[in-house]
């Protein structure tokens, strides 16, 4: 494995593995993006997913946040997109200016998980630029935070792969659930594994820290959910530590995102990971009752509260902050992406507020 600058700043790495911290350690979700202006000039110039390819432009958009909120931010996360595995998967998939991914040819009927997709993804070869895009980063922060690697949960990506991009209903994908339920294993299966290869090859290649998006678990019923997405989960987290154990590579701690799974915090909280990421949908207490400090939380202001004024910003932020407790088992984020209509000067009152509050509460 490459040699890196030694880390200087791990707090979110020990509060990952339920370690006492000195504050309460921020990020948030989509922090490279296009409510930052500084982003939307490069993506004038190059299209989504070139980005994505080019490590250099990947590194350079990833430390856009790190660069201009210098020291308020205690990770980075690297910048890519869940729709990359579907792509190593065979699928085409577009990022349309102000509408978001298309897939101009989607699976529509299980025998195209035969005809459409490949048969064996190798993703050095298919995604060998995001693991390249995380040395090259890694390298450049030269150990100011850890460096997050991630991937899109199994369900959430069968969803895009059917639907052919966004979805109110998911009607598509859901179809696939009740009258091919089968079929609709042995693809998520077939996700799942790309999933773990992926995940691997972003730990080796320098990710410090992972995070899985299932970003459209909210979707099912408690019922289906137990049946579509927990299982698949549980074996991203349960493989990739295994086998990285096997091969005598330290495992790196793992946070799974559930959005909309509230009823799934207590399944969540015994399958793996080391933390769970909260939307704002959940109160602090509850999730805490629930995850009886088996994991740590993560989470979970709601991104419209960056729309309120400064005042409000800051008064959310202590709720928040009072409510999880700053010391241990948390870390503060969104409870989904940050709104690219956001103010970044309103992001900054947030994670100022995030260090003044934190160090206030912890010298109480
Ligand atoms: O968090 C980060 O800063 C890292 C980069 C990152 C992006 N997408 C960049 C991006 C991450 C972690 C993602 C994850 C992702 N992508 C998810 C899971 C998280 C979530 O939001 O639920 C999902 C569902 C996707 C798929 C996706 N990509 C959608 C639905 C869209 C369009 C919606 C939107 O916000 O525009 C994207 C595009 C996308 N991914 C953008 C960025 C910065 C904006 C695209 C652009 O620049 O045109």
């Amino acid at each position: 494995m490459t040699d890196f600058p030694p880390l200087k700043n791990d707090l979110i790495l020990r509060a990952a593995l339920g370690k006492k911290t000195e504050r309460a350690p921020v990020w948030f979700m989509r922090q490279a993006g296009r409510y930052l202006p500084e982003f939307r000039a490069v993506r004038e110039k190059y299209d989504f997913f070139t980005i994505c390819r080019t490590p250099e432009l990947a590194k350079l958009v990833t430390l856009q946040p790190i660069e201009r909120y210098d020291g308020l931010l205690d990770a980075s996360i690297i910048f890519s997109d869940i729709l990359v595995v579907p792509q190593a998967l065979g699928l085409v998939v577009e990022m349309l200016p102000g509408q978001g991914p298309y897939f101009p040819d989607p699976l529509v009927v299980p025998q195209d998980i035969d005809n459409k997709l490949r048969k064996h993804v190798n993703v050095y070869e298919e995604l060998g630029y995001v693991f390249e895009a995380i040395t090259v980063t890694r390298k450049a922060l030269n150990g100011r935070m850890p460096l997050i690697g991630f991937v899109g949960g199994p369900w959430t990506l069968m969803g895009y792969m059917i639907e052919g991009g966004g979805s109110s209903t998911l009607a598509k994908a859901k179809t696939w659930l009740f009258r091919y339920p089968e079929e609709s294993k042995r693809l998520l299966q077939r996700i799942t594994d790309v999933c773990i290869d992926f995940l691997i090859g972003q730990i080796k290649a320098g990710a410090q820290m992972i995070q899985v998006f299932e970003s459209w678990g909210g979707e099912l019923s408690p019922y289906d959910f137990n049946i579509f997405s927990l299982p698949y989960l549980t074996q991203i987290a349960d493989k990739v530590k295994t086998q990285l154990k096997q091969e005598g590579i330290e495992p790196v701690p793992m946070t799974i995102f559930c959005k909309g799974s509230w009823y799934a915090l207590e399944s969540l909280s015994n399958i793996g990971y080391d933390t769970i990421s909260l939307d704002w949908t959940i109160d602090p207490a509850y999730a805490k009752a629930i995850t009886k400090g088996k994991v740590t939380l993560q989470g979970n202001m709601d991104p419209t509260v960056l729309f309120g004024d400064h005042e409000q910003i800051r008064t959310t932020v202590r709720r928040m902050l009072e409510a999880f407790g700053t010391g241990e088992k948390y870390i503060v984020n969104l409870g989904h992406g940050i709104l690219p209509t956001s103010d970044p000067e309103n992001v900054k009152v947030f994670l100022e507020a995030v260090h003044k509050v934190g160090l206030e509460l912890d010298n109480k």
